[in-house]
């Protein structure tokens, strides 16, 4: 168990009953203290750490640039200010190429405050993630858009959209959780699919860009407030401007927590077919 965690931090198996009970997991990202606060606050269950800070804190166009340091160095900063979410961090690209990198950078993660690691795709990650599991590091999959593999899948597209995809994607999510990740994050997938995903496993699956039927939903926390520069991706919304009306950052966290509990967001218009 991470040494920052205490008696009131949210466990994998919290998450996992909040599946069972079919209540609705809230994910959102954070990069420093002042926002972790903040969703803390709100009472979001799940902080992510998401290597997304390339983008939009780095300014990066990509998220491929982020080191093992910007991930420790942000995830400190974070813990500082945790309370009771879980705190899961993203692996950067190339640091889980062998078992044994893979193992060394999730400690390290830990060590900076982490509860759970998260890694991007399947088979060869599921055999990391095996490897991670039996050293009691909790692990968060990610299926369907993998922003690390942006550059071999052809861009930002939405993915499983062919049937052989989609069933290879299925049995993808049944592979990481006999390997024994805690959590499934699906991004930019045919909502039709999620639904598929998430009723074919009991672990519980966080969507982004996958529509209404996923366990609980992520969204990456500037595209919440107004933040990301450039076009804001379909599957997000901008709480601050649309549902809070201005009125604050601590406002707009909490639409964003109330909607998703009462299945308000997404709706079908922020997923795809
Ligand atoms: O890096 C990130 O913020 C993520 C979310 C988009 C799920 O992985």
């Amino acid at each position: 168990m991470n040494p920052q965690t205490t008696g009131k931090t949210i466990r994998p198996a919290e998450i996992r009953a909040m599946k069972q009970r079919g209540e609705k997991i809230v994910v959102l990202t954070a990069y420093d203290a002042s926002l972790a606060a903040q969703l803390e606050q709100a009472g979001v269950e799940v902080i992510l750490v998401g290597d997304s800070l390339g983008m939009v804190v780095q300014g990066h166009d990509s998220t491929l640039p982020v080191t093992m340091e910007d991930m420790i160095y942000h995830t400190r900063n974070v813990a500082r200010a945790r309370r009771r979410a879980l705190l899961v961090t993203d692996m950067p690209y190339r640091s889980y190429t062998s078992a044994e990198q893979t193992l060394e950078n999730a400690q390290r993660l830990i060590e900076a405050g982490a509860d759970m690691v998260k890694l991007e795709g399947a088979g060869q990650v599921a055999r990391f993630i095996e490897w991670l599991s039996q050293a009691n590091i909790p692990v968060c999959g990610h299926l369907g858009l993998l922003p690390q593999s942006v550059e071999e899948l052809g861009g930002y597209k939405v993915q499983g959209r062919e049937q052989a995809a989609a069933d290879k994607m299925v049995e993808d999510a049944r592979a990481l959780q006999a390997a024994g990740a805690e959590m499934i994050v699906l991004e930019c997938i045919p909502m039709s699919l999620a639904g598929r995903i998430t009723e074919a496993i009991d672990i519980p699956t966080i969507g982004i860009g996958a529509g209404p039927g996923c366990d609980g939903q992520v969204l990456v926390s500037y595209d919440l407030l107004g933040l990301t520069a450039g076009k804001r991706p379909r599957f997000s919304k901008d709480f601050l401007r649309e549902t809070a009306a201005g009125q604050g950052i601590q406002e707009a966290i909490a639409a964003f927590v109330e909607a998703v509990k009462q299945g308000r967001f997404p709706t079908e218009e922020h997923a795809f077919k």
